[in-house]
């Protein structure tokens, strides 16, 4: 993968300036998808709409659907009535259950990759294996998928690293699932280390490619240019991670979350600039701060592409 190529040139000062955007940056297909449905669900709706927890991490946005009527809501005990939208991280069984029972309508913009852990995970629990979830303690992914399998009568253990596998007390037949937005490296210690000790493996990655290809976008991104801008939320892990990234490759990096952000100083005497974004940034602020940093207008040619969605699991 390549950054994309160079889009535009703006004279500062005597210094020619040029944007280069990264192959990919910005909205995941669940992150899209999530704040469409929920748009949409505004739209057509009457009475209160409100998201369970914030839909996305990025302030930006949740100011705009706040504007538009969509309240958020820390816990179901918080929503009086109306409809509730469900994260994109997907729920536990029993969070649908006790929204139905409290009387709320329920949108649900699980994410499609999501609705494939849960239901790999349920699979392999029925065929008879013992189930490892590779995973982060208290992600909010996580909490949904022990809840699945929990509710169909199941068992399933959190692990985090290879050294956890050592730990535990394991069968000759085990399953494991992983959270999508595991690394790889990670999945793989963890497999192998269970396979020095059951018989019968049986490993399903469900990581969610969109977060691998954000990152080597920027990495490749920041080894063509000067200085790298990183646009998101500061709750959002995943951009501070293209940061740090960027920054692994020795140049200055910096993680913005709207163009009043950019200091003119970063770029003084700078010729190449990357723009990159973290995958719940929408596509209307990495352009504003493509403004910005290009005299107020957009590169010629710009094109943004979010990751690739091509190997979508069916629902
Ligand atoms: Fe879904 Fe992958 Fe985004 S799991 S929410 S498309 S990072």
């Amino acid at each position: 993968m390549t950054a994309q190529a160079v889009t535009s040139e703006r004279m500062s000062g005597c210094v020619p300036r040029r944007i280069v955007l990264a192959q990919v940056a910005g909205f995941c297909f669940g992150v899209q998808r999530a704040v469409e449905i929920t748009e949409a669900a505004r739209r057509q709706r009457a009475g209160r709409l409100t998201t369970l927890g914030p839909i996305i991490h990025n302030d930006q946005v949740i100011s705009r659907m706040q504007a538009a009527g969509i309240e958020v809501a820390p816990d179901l005990e918080a929503i009086p009535d109306g409809t509730v939208v469900l994260s994109a991280h997907g729920v536990s069984p029993d969070v649908v259950a006790k929204a139905k029972s409290n009387g709320l309508d329920i949108v649900d913009v699980t994410c499609p990759f999501v609705t494939k852990v849960h239901r790999t995970a349920k699979q392999l629990y029925e065929q008879g294996y013992q189930l490892l979830l590779v995973g982060d303690p208290g992600h909010t992914e996580v909490k949904g998928v022990v809840g699945a399998v929990e509710a169909i009568g199941g068992t399933v253990t959190l692990v985090s690293t290879p050294e956890q596998v050592r730990a535990l007390s394991l069968g000759k037949k085990v399953g494991l699932v992983c959270q999508t937005t595991q690394r790889g490296d990670n999945w793989a210690a963890i497999v192998g280390e269970v396979s020095r000790v059951a018989t019968e493996v049986r490993a399903i990655n469900t990581i969610c490619n969109a977060t691998d290809e954000l990152q080597e976008a920027a990495v490749m991104l920041a080894r063509q240019v000067q200085v790298a801008i990183v646009v998101g939320g500061r709750k959002s892990a995943n951009t501070r991670r293209l940061r740090q990234l960027c920054a692994d490759q020795g140049i200055p990096a910096y993680h913005i979350e709207t163009p009043e952000e950019v200091e003119e100083r970063w770029l003084d005497g700078v010729e190449v600039i990357g723009i990159t974004a973290g995958a719940s940034t929408p596509d209307w602020l990495i352009e504003d701060v493509a403004r910005r940093i290009n005299g107020g207008v957009l590169p010629s040619d710009w094109r943004l592409r979010h990751p690739d969605e091509k190997t979508l699991p069916p629902v």
